[in-house]
Formats: C-alpha cells, sequence, structure tokens
C-alpha cells in the first residue's frame, strides 16, 4: 500500500483549469485501492502571501467544497487542512536546522518571488521546508507534482537525506511523481487558464455570471456566413476537453460550414458545462452554505492525520534527542 501526499493550494475558488488540469485526475487516482491518499489543503503556505483573515478562510471552504463535489471520498482517504494539524509546524523547525541556506537561496520559486513582490518574509523563503514539513510528517512514499514542484520535492529530499545522516532511520525519503502530462485549458483569452491572467471560468457561478464568463471567450472576427476553423477557437478548444468526441465532431462541422456564429458556440458550451457538472455545482452550492458540514470533514481528516504526525513526530522527537 502507497500513501501518496499532494498539498493543494488555496488561492480561491477552483476554477476550469484547476479542476481538468489537476482534481479530477488526483480523485481518479485515489480511487484506486491499493492506494491511500492523503489531500490537504496548504492554508499556512497561503499565510505568506494572504493577509485576510476572512480570504484566508473562504479560500480554504472554496477549495474543500470543490473537492467534495466532486466526489473525493474522505473515508477512504485523508482530507485536512494543514493549518488543523500543528505538529507540522514543530517538524518545520526541526527541518529547518538541517535545510540549507544557500540551497534555498537558489529555489527558483524564491527567486521568482523576490522580483514580484515588495512583502519578501521569511516566510517565503523557508516555504520549502514547511513543504518538506508537509511530505515527511506522514511518512508518504510518492507525491505527484507538477514540473515546478520538482526542485520543491527534490529539497525535501535532501533535507530528509541530511537529518537520516545523522540520525539514521528517523524519516522516510518520498518519491516524486512528476507529472508529464501538462493539461493544456485555455482562459478566455486563449493563455493557459491561471487567476493571475484574469481568464478563468469558474462553472461554480450562478448561471448568469458564468454565462457571461463564457460570452467574454476571445474569439476572432470571421463573420458569421463564413466557414470557421474550429482547431484555431478557443470556444472550440474548451468545449473539445469536456464533450464527447461525438458532441466535438458535430461542432466541428458546423463551424466547417458557416452560418454558425461564435455567439452560437459559446452558448452550447455554456449549456455542455451545466449539464456536464449539473451535479457537482449543486453540490458545491450546497456545502457553501452549510460551512458546517464542510468543518466537520475537514475536523474528521484531521483526526485521521494527527493520529500519524504524532506517531511519526515522535519517532523524530525520540531519535533526535527530546
Ligand atoms: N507548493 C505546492 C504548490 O504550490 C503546494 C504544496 C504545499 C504541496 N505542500 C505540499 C504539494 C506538499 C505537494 C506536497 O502547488
Amino acid at each position: 500500500m502507497a500513501r501518496i501526499l499532494t498539498g493543494i493550494q488555496s488561492t480561491g475558488t477552483p476554477h476550469l483549469g484547476n479542476l481538468l488540469g489537476a482534481i479530477i485526475p488526483a480523485i481518479e487516482l485515489s480511487k484506486d485501492v491499493r492506494n491511500e491518499s492523503l489531500f490537504f489543503i496548504a492554508d499556512l503556505h497561503s499565510f505568506t502571501t494572504i493577509r485576510d483573515s476572512k480570504v484566508l478562510k473562504e479560500n480554504t471552504y472554496a477549495t474543500a467544497a470543490a473537492w467534495l463535489a466532486f466526489g473525493f471520498d474522505t473515508d477512504k482517504n485523508l482530507f485536512y487542512r494543514q493549518s488543523d494539524v500543528t505538529e507540522v509546524c514543530e517538524l518545520t523547525w526541526y527541518l529547518n536546522c538541517f535545510a540549507q541556506f544557500n540551497r534555498l537561496q537558489l529555489a527558483h520559486s524564491f527567486k521568482d518571488k523576490l522580483g514580484r513582490t515588495t512583502d519578501i518574509n521569511t516566510g517565503l523563503f523557508t516555504y520549502p521546508v514547511l513543504m518538506a514539513a508537509d511530505i515527511l510528517l506522514y511518512d508518504s512514499n510518492v507525491v505527484p507534482v507538477g514540473k515546478d514542484q520538482v526542485q520543491h520535492l527534490e529539497i525535501t529530499r535532501d533535507i530528509a537525506s541530511r537529518l537520516n545522516h545523522v540520525f539514521p532511520n528517523t524519516l522516510v525519503l518520498p518519491e516524486l511523481k512528476v507529472d508529464e502530462r501538462v493539461m493544456l485549458v485555455p482562459g478566455t483569452d486563449g493563455q493557459k487558464m491561471s487567476k493571475s491572467y484574469n481568464n478563468v471560468i469558474d462553472i461554480f457561478l450562478s448561471d448568469k455570471k458564468l454565462r457571461k464568463q463564457i460570452m467574454s471567450i476571445k474569439t476572432d472576427s470571421t463573420p458569421i456566413e463564413e466557414p470557421k476553423e474550429s482547431a484555431r477557437c478557443n470556444v472550440f478548444k474548451l468545449y473539445k476537453l469536456l464533450a464527447s468526441d461525438v458532441q466535438s465532431d458535430e461542432l466541428k462541422i458546423k463551424y466547417a460550414n458557416g452560418n454558425y456564429g461564435y455567439g452560437d458556440a459559446k452558448q452550447e458550451l455554456f449549456e455542455l458545462i451545466c449539464d456536464k457538472y449539473k451535479s457537482e455545482r449543486a453540490k458545491f452550492n450546497h456545502l457553501m452554505q452549510n460551512k458546517k458540514t464542510l468543518d466537520f470533514e475537514l475536523a474528521k481528516g484531521a483526526e485521521k492525520a494527527k493520529i500519524i504526525a504524532r506517531s511519526v513526530l515522535n519517532r523524530v522527537r525520540m531519535n533526535i534527542g527530546y
């Protein structure tokens, strides 16, 4: 049985790009009976940049509601809020004492932040150490990550081996599993869908607002009567990611025949999303109006997580001399 662990950034309501690129595939993987998945909302990491307590809280709820709406099984797996398992902060300290200053200074994500924000706090600098603690606190075997997180995983393994070198058999070294398939989900402007580009489609919005977002997808100025090239159209690209092959072929023909406007295609995309994600959208809204259910689910996860965390932390404390 492998223990798979993933941290989820909580930067707001997950958008269609997050859902198709990360959430849905991770939930699929978690269904494998041979694995146990630990998914947590990395809200301590969010504190490096979010200074509004309400936003911090709401982001966590919205993230949790999305995962649960898409069917993550919290009985088989563990789903928790990072900040609920404070043991992670203690382990972070021990790891800090093995993390190499020079190495952290060279981390891409930190160097990137140096150029972009004025608030260079130490939390940003030690971000990879907290991440190492997230992973090592649960004796995780596999950590599936995107390419942007590879360096963080290497730092985790480096810190763990340094500590193990002095205190043998203390930490379990995780394997990284790099997800090579980068699913390209275009945003409303055709660039990669991302909150920072302001081009997202948020399927959890009301029908009216969702429709408005879809209607804002950029298209070219080919007149209605003329044939259109589906392969180059953002509306079609999104439709294709969500529709069946038969549906996509039908839409392709409409594009090719002409007398079919981009507005018509957008309407079809809107209807497809509403239809395909009917139950998930309803469940999300239900959960967001019943935060107690979310609190209950997250508390249940934290309880289970703490059992593992405490036993690993005990082992660490004992080995290093506390
Ligand atoms: N840093 C990760 C990201 O930006 C989120 C994260 C925090 C994480 N802790 C983790 C991922 C532990 C994997 C394992 O996406």
